[in-house]
This record gives C-alpha cells, sequence and structure tokens, in this order.
C-alpha cells in the first residue's frame, strides 16, 4: 500500500452484494448507493465492487474489461470490469463488476433463485465476491488503483478480512459493517477447501462457527474494525437475543465496534420532487399530500376518504418485520376506523394471508404482493402514518423516508427506529421533537394501542400538522454519517496491516 499519505488520497473499496438502481432487494442496496455519494462529496475516493448478476451487466452502459481472474482456486474464470454507477443527477461512483457467467448470469435474485431457495452455489457465488475483494485490496492487485481501506458489507462479504489476514504481503485494512448479523452466511465444512482458506482456519479462533463456516463470523473475526448500522443495535448486538449466537465474538471485540445510523438519499425521497407520486408537496402544503392520499386510496381500490387515517406499511413480509402481528392488528385497525395499504413479499404463508384479508376487506385493506419501487413511493407519500412493528431493526430506512414525506410511523422500539424517531408525548410536542409513535412490548396489544394513540393525535388537526412538520424538519441526510465513517478509515490507516 502506498507509504506516502494525505487525507485528499483516502481510498476505499467498498464491496457489496447489491447497489440500487442496478440490484436491490432491501437496504443494503440503498446504502451502498448513497453513502459512497456521500462519501465522494467529501473527496473520499471510494469505489464499489459488486457482482455482475443480469441486471446490473444491462444496467451499466459503458464498461471496460481491466482484469481477468482464470486461476482462482476452485472458482470459475472471471473477467473484472469498470464503469460509473449513476446515483443520481450530480454523482456517480465508479464502480468494479466480476463478470463470471458461471456464478451470476441467471434468472432469479441475488441471493435466492425463482422458488424463493437459497442458490444452491451462493458459497462460491460470495466466496469469489469476498476473494477478489481481498484481491484488489492488496499488492497482488493487477489494478493501479490501491485503496487504503476494504469497506465490507454483510455477510456476502465476510471472507475478505479472512483472506487478507492469510495474505502475507501488503494489504488494505478491513472495515466490516453489519447490516442484518440475523443473515450469516453458514456453509458446510467442506467449503473450506473449496473457497481455498488454509485448513488450519477452521476452527473457533478462525472461520468455524459451531461446526460449520460462517462468513459473517470469519469477517467479524480478521476484519480490523465493526460497525453496524444504529448505535442501538450496536449494543443490542452484544448480548442474546440479537446477539444471535454472535454474542460472545461481539463482546470480546467490544472496542472496536462503532455504531453509525444510516442516512438516506434525499434526492431520490424528496416530496417536494419526487417524479414517483401524482403531487409534489413542501410541509406547508399539506393540501397537496391530500392529492397522493386520494390517489392511493384509487389505484388500492380502497374507498376515497379524505378523513379516514391510512396506514401504511413496506416490507420484507418476514419474522423480522413482524408482519405476523401487523396481521393480527389489522382487523381491529379497520374497525377503528382506519384504512391499511401493504406492499410486500417473502414468506409464502405471509403473502396468502395478506392477499385472503385484502380480498375480504378490498375497500380498507389493501395488499400488493411483489417489488414496486414506484408504488413504495406513492404509499409515503399518500399515507397517513405508516406501520413499522419490526421485531428488530438493525437501523430502518423506511421511518426515516416517512418522516421525510410527512407521515409519522408506529414503531417497535428497537435499534435504529429508537435511534431516528422521537415518541409524541405532550413534552416532546412541547420542544418540537416529537415524530411518530413507539410501542415497547413486541405484542399485538402494544402495537394496537400505539396504532390507537396515533388516530386520536391524527384526528387533533393542530396536533398532527405540528407532527408533520416535525418529521419534514429532520435531517436525514448521509452528510454526518459520511464524516463518521471517514472517521474509522482515517483512525485505521495506522492500522498495523498499512505501511
Ligand atoms: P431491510 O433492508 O431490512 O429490508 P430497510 O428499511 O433498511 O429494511 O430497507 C428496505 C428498503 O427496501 C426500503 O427502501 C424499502 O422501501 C424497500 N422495500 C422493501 N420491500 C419493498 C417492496 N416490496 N417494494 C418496494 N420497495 C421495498
Ligand atoms: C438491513 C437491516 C435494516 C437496515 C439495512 C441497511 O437489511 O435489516 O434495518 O436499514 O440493512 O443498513
Amino acid at each position: 500500500m502506498p507509504s506516502t499519505f494525505s487525507r485528499r488520497d483516502l481510498r476505499v473499496l467498498f464491496v457489496t452484494p447489491e447497489v440500487y438502481p442496478l440490484s436491490k432487494t432491501g437496504g443494503l442496496g440503498d446504502v451502498s448507493a448513497a453513502l459512497p455519494a456521500a462519501l465522494r462529496a467529501l473527496r473520499v475516493d471510494v469505489r464499489l465492487l459488486i457482482p455482475g448478476y443480469p441486471q446490473v451487466l444491462s444496467g451499466l452502459k459503458y464498461k471496460r474489461k481491466i482484469a481477468k481472474f482464470d486461476t482462482l482456486s476452485q472458482f470459475p474464470p472471471a473477467t473484472l470490469l469498470s464503469a460509473k454507477l449513476p446515483v443520481n443527477a450530480s454523482t456517480s461512483v465508479p464502480v468494479f463488476i466480476i463478470d463470471c457467467p458461471g456464478l451470476y448470469q441467471r434468472e432469479g435474485g441475488p441471493y435466492l433463485d425463482e422458488s424463493g431457495q437459497d442458490w444452491p452455489d451462493n458459497g462460491l457465488r460470495f466466496g469469489l465476491l469476498s476473494k477478489i475483494g481481498a484481491i484488489l485490496a492488496s499488492d497482488d492487485s493487477p489494478l493501479a488503483w490501491h485503496p487504503h481501506i476494504v469497506h465490507c458489507n454483510d455477510w456476502q462479504s465476510g471472507l475478505v478480512p479472512a483472506y487478507l489476514n492469510f495474505h502475507s504481503g501488503e494489504k488494505a485494512a478491513s472495515l466490516m459493517t453489519i447490516h442484518n448479523l440475523a443473515f450469516q452466511g453458514i456453509f458446510p465444512p467442506g467449503s473450506v477447501a473449496q473457497l481455498g482458506l488454509p485448513s488450519d482456519s477452521f476452527n473457533m479462533q478462525g472461520v468455524e462457527y459451531y461446526g460449520n463456516i460462517s462468513f459473517l463470523k470469519a469477517g467479524l473475526y480478521y476484519c480490523n474494525h465493526i460497525s453496524t448500522v444504529s448505535p442501538s443495535y450496536a449494543k443490542e448486538i452484544q448480548s442474546e437475543p440479537l446477539g444471535f449466537g454472535m454474542q460472545g465474538l461481539l463482546l470480546t471485540r467490544r472496542k472496536s465496534i462503532s455504531g453509525i445510523i444510516n442516512g438516506i438519499d434525499t434526492t431520490e425521497w424528496n416530496p417536494t420532487s419526487d417524479p414517483h407520486i401524482p403531487r409534489t408537496y413542501t410541509s406547508n402544503k399539506q393540501s397537496t399530500k391530500a392529492i397522493n392520499k386520494k390517489a392511493l386510496q384509487l389505484a388500492m381500490g380502497l374507498d376515497v376518504d379524505p378523513d379516514i387515517p391510512l396506514f401504511g406499511a413496506i416490507n420484507r413480509l418476514s419474522h423480522q418485520k413482524g408482519c405476523d402481528i401487523l396481521l393480527q392488528v389489522a382487523l381491529e385497525l379497520i374497525k377503528i376506523p382506519a384504512q391499511l395499504v401493504v406492499l410486500g413479499s417473502g414468506m409464502a404463508e405471509l403473502e396468502v394471508e395478506l392477499t385472503t384479508l385484502s380480498k375480504t376487506y378490498p375497500t380498507k385493506i389493501a395488499a400488493t404482493i411483489g417489488f414496486n419501487e414506484k408504488l413504495s413511493h406513492l404509499i409515503e407519500a399518500g399515507a397517513d402514518g405508516f406501520l413499522m412493528p419490526s421485531r428488530f431493526e438493525p437501523c430502518g430506512l423506511n421511518q426515516m423516508y416517512s418522516q421525510r414525506y410527512g407521515t409519522p410511523p408506529v414503531v417497535h422500539a428497537t435499534g435504529g427506529l429508537l435511534d431516528t424517531v422521537v415518541d409524541c408525548t405532550p413534552a416532546t410536542l412541547a420542544d418540537g421533537s416529537a415524530s411518530g409513535f413507539l410501542f415497547n412490548d413486541m405484542t399485538a396489544d402494544d402495537f394496537l394501542k400505539t396504532i390507537h394513540r396515533a388516530v386520536t393525535a391524527y384526528h387533533n388537526k393542530k396536533i398532527w400538522r405540528r407532527l408533520q412538520k416535525n418529521c419534514m424538519a429532520k435531517d436525514f441526510s448521509w452528510q454526518a454519517s459520511a464524516v463518521s465513517y471517514r472517521e474509522i478509515y482515517l483512525s485505521l490507516l495506522s492500522s498495523p496491516n498499512i505501511s
């Protein structure tokens, strides 16, 4: 690695399995676009490394071949391409793409096949992402561009720090960001040889995790620093139950863990200029928000009624997101009366239950199963309130989008939800910080009580207006958090890995 350094030269390789708008299954896709763009605005030279799924290759117009990897242990041959990812009108981020048809050129999602099952070769698919990430971060790199830091995201890039650990030459320091500890990248012990890792790395002080290999554990064990996406989640993962078995390791590394709250892309998610919604609006023009409510009710086949409170929810229909308790309160919610619109896809039984509910009460409950970026913007703009009863939430982006759109969220007090939503009380209304409603017990009962609190506030026009104004005045931009990441990168420059 370069021996002279000025702050302006800081170079970072950001390794991620998904990036918006090329490929997105959740918040990591959004973060992988917006954080590098914010870091580049701070003059950090960040470049992405992503797998060449079909939609990535077709979504990037000008690509150059810059390297070939033909002989990497048991991985199929791959080519490295270089391109620019347009993040928004004013920013683009350089991106390296791994073109490996044998592993990435297929229909289906980045992690799951068309029937919703994990791809059986995910170990190899993300082993290759990690392997090439580690090569580009070491003096084995075929490129002239050498990063000081390799920033890994979630289990799919977890083997980067492991490969680097076993590289004896010069190498970048590594930061491992946990976006969700529940996904651990676990594969059978036989993968160790297949991935070209030394056999003696398969032990507790290494990549082994309860008899298997875990990519995430490997990353957390070997990286120089760990971060996660909110201060509260950084604490929660150091004990049960949210440590998901990794709490012991995380406790021993607690001095190397930072909790940095995610920001949002305030250009992409901006009610004053959003091209996806029928009518843009500012916090002073709430009457135009009502036009979006009507459009949403019409589009979803709900009764068109400006006065009934309309709640939205958008998520991966999963245990994490608490969809089961959302379903449990749905019938009580419509009796209040209120309306519910849900957009999501995920667990088959939750999809079926939601669809059945919406067919039974079509004018009160609407469910759209699938992934629909445009509709997600309309829901943020058209709903009155937003529901996020997540069991756990490392950060969560939708509660920030909804506040920015003047749609106060009702959230479980956990992780990033706790850090970004201020409960509405007389005191917080008086000091101007109230921005939503929090509930503590992960029960349908407590959730419903809190929805009732929100509805009572909704019917008091003065209180609701104040709440909406507070929400829309909050700064959720990446600026402050990007500075925190840059501070971590700079602190790692003194790491023994870097000359
Ligand atoms: P997670 O990453 O755990 O799914 P986040 O709140 O961080 O949760 O981010 C979820 C992102 O994915 C948001 O941008 C949200 O709008 C989007 N999203 C989730 N489900 C859908 C869907 N069915 N259609 C469109 N966007 C969705
Ligand atoms: C994960 C988390 C979510 C977080 C996102 C981006 O998917 O579940 O809470 O916002 O990553 O960091």
